[in-house]
């Protein structure tokens, strides 16, 4: 599969880098686009320092994913493939998705490759999947929710579960990508099935 993994300056950037890796391993083509606001999100996320140049960011990212540099965007480059119908890819993932750009897909306006590949999947009918991030959530965003969800995107907010009883915080990011690749159709070993048989075998009863 073709996706292309954009990623926004909403909290999250762990969970974009784990799907870059997931999909990477699996032999999948990758096309990634940092927003204008992404990299100072992730320096501060992923490298502890949010005011890290954005050069150096991209580098330790690159080098954490394995993707290689070409195949990251420019989030102007409107030559690039995810800019157009007419290239072949399958799906797009803007994870995590802030609610700037939520509101700019859901408005169907755009000023940048995110926002261009978001409204391509939609106009062809392609998996759009968002991975929001937000809280509390206004009445405005909330609705820019509805809208999208009706246009045809996927919404997988940000939401890790507990009862898969995750030890890490890389669990608890595990959980969200695995979702994401259940969604894309992909076969995922991130996570166990769920199973609430098992799970209550485990789990300490109460008295
Ligand atoms: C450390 C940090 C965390 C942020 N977290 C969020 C967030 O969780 N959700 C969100 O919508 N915006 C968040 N923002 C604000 C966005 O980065 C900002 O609204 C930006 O304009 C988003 O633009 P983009 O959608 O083009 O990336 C955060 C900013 C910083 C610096």
């Amino acid at each position: 599969m073709n996706v292309f993994i954009g990623i926004t300056g909403a909290s999250g950037a762990p969970y974009a880098r784990r799907l870059v890796q997931a999909l990477l391993a699996g032999g999948h083509t990758v096309g990634a686009c940092f927003s204008s606001a992404a990299p100072q999100v992730t320096g501060q996320e992923l490298y502890g320092d949010l005011r890290m140049p954005r050069e150096e960011v991209i580098e330790r990212w690159l080098a954490d994913t394995g993707l290689p540099a070409e195949q990251l965007y420019d989030s102007h480059d409107f030559g690039s493939p995810y800019a157009s119908g007419s290239a072949l890819w399958q799906a797009a993932v803007i994870v995590p998705c802030s609610m700037d750009t939520l509101a700019t897909i859901a408005s169907g306006a755009g000023n940048n490759l995110l926002h261009r590949a978001a409204s391509v999947a939609l106009k062809e009918d392609r998996k759009l999947v968002l991975v929001p991030r937000e809280t509390p959530l206004s009445t405005i965003h909330l609705e820019n929710l509805l809208r999208v969800r009706r246009a045809g995107a996927h919404v997988l907010p940000a939401m890790p579960a507990f009862y898969q009883l995750p030890e890490t915080i890389d669990d608890m990011i595990d959980f969200v990508v695995a979702k994401v690749l259940n969604l894309l159709g992909l076969d995922q070993t991130l996570i166990g099935q769920w199973d609430a048989g098992m799970a209550r075998a485990e789990l300490p009863v109460a008295d």
